[in-house]
């Protein structure tokens, strides 16, 4: 997955929209967002109109760099500056108490904001335009309907959200396929001990190397994040996640219902079924991880009345995977 040349005339075209308070869906390495100028109310509230996204949803701010941080955010750890130092820019989200700044259009009311620095290098270029001295940031959460899908190609978008005057954007900025396919990592740093509010590329266990000491998951009391709703990310097919050792069973009991699986080409081998679309799980995390959401899009368009992937391996970089795969199933 090559990201193409850079479009100089595209991102100016994106900047100037954007400061204009229009809606861009914009590539970075981890899925499309939906962007708008945080500062702008009335662009941010259109943002969550054509994601039909509940208001109190919290979005996250992306930002040129971690030289930004302090025009968004106070009482900034020193863990906070050591993540950032480590994985900025990257897949990785860290959520610190605001400042007055960030309006409440933006944090849902909540006294935090969540700050990102994606590494995509069109996002990174129309982010060092748009941000100026003040460090103008963009909210942008995953470009889709809400609990659907994440988007990982421009194609996605164009489906899902479309282009006005028929859809719902001012512009897709088509950067390419996204590299790594998952969300973000989330850490939350507003309230003592940091722990993780969403599984992502950086692993705890990266996050627990830097910091020297454990990061546990976020408990009940962690600030709202519609990722970890119990339902999301989900197909319109019905899914089920299903053991290599039930699989066999599991598509002889729904015998008669068309299905599309996903599953390891060696449990494929074995099946004589008739499918409507089988696809062949890449074997290893990265690769898996990418094509997720392009494989859960091609899963449901397949008109199947169930889709069944087969449970991946459970090793610890394969956690974003398998929390992504719950939550689609649930
Ligand atoms: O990789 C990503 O993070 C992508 C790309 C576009 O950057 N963005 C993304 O945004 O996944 P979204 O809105 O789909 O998911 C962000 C999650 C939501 O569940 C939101 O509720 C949560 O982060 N969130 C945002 N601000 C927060 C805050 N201050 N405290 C806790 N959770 C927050
Ligand atoms: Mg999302």
């Amino acid at each position: 997955m090559t990201t193409p040349p850079i479009n100089q005339a595209e991102i100016d075209k994106a900047v100037d929209v954007l400061l204009h308070g229009g809606l861009v869906a914009i590539p970075t390495e981890t899925v499309y967002g939906l962007a708008a100028d945080a500062d702008c109310e009335e662009a941010v509230r259109a943002t969550y109109a054509a994601k039909g996204r509940p208001a109190d949803h919290p979005l996250i701010v992306h930002v040129a760099g971690p030289e930004a941080i302090d025009a968004w955010a106070k009482d900034v750890p020193p863990e906070a500056w050591l993540l950032v130092k480590t994985y900025w820019p990257g897949p990785l989200t860290i959520v610190l108490k605001k400042k007055d700044r960030c309006g409440g259009w933006v944090t849902g009311g909540q006294d935090t904001v969540a700050l990102r620095c994606p590494s995509h290098p069109w996002t990174q270029a129309l982010l060092k335009s748009f941000a100026g001295e003040t460090h103008k940031g963009l909210t942008a959460p995953s470009a889709n309907t809400f609990g659907r899908i994440s988007p990982s190609t421009a194609k996605h978008v164009a489906d899902d959200l479309g282009v006005k005057p028929e859809g719902k954007l001012d512009m897709i900025l088509d950067g390419g396929a996204c590299e790594f396919g998952l969300e973000s990592t989330m850490v939350n740093l507003s309230q003592g001990q940091p722990t993780l509010l969403r599984h992502g590329i950086v692993t705890r266990e990266m996050l627990e190397e830097t910091l020297g000491f454990a990061v546990p998951d976020a408990g009940k009391n962690a600030p709202r994040a519609s990722g970890r709703l119990k339902s999301h990310y989900a197909p319109k097919t019905k899914l089920e996640l299903v053991s290599t050792d039930r699989f066999a069973d599991r598509v002889k009991e729904l015998e008669g219902t068309p299905l599309a699986l996903m599953a390891s080409a060696e449990l494929l081998k074995s099946l004589t079924v008739k499918s409507v679309l089988t696809i062949t799980a890449p074997a290893d995390a990265r690769r898996y991880g990418a094509e997720l959401y392009e494989n859960l899009h091609k899963l449901d368009d397949a008109d199947a009345g169930r889709i069944l992937i087969e449970q991946p391996s459970t090793a610890p970089d394969w956690a974003a995977i398998n929390d992504r795969l719950g939550r689609a199933a649930a």
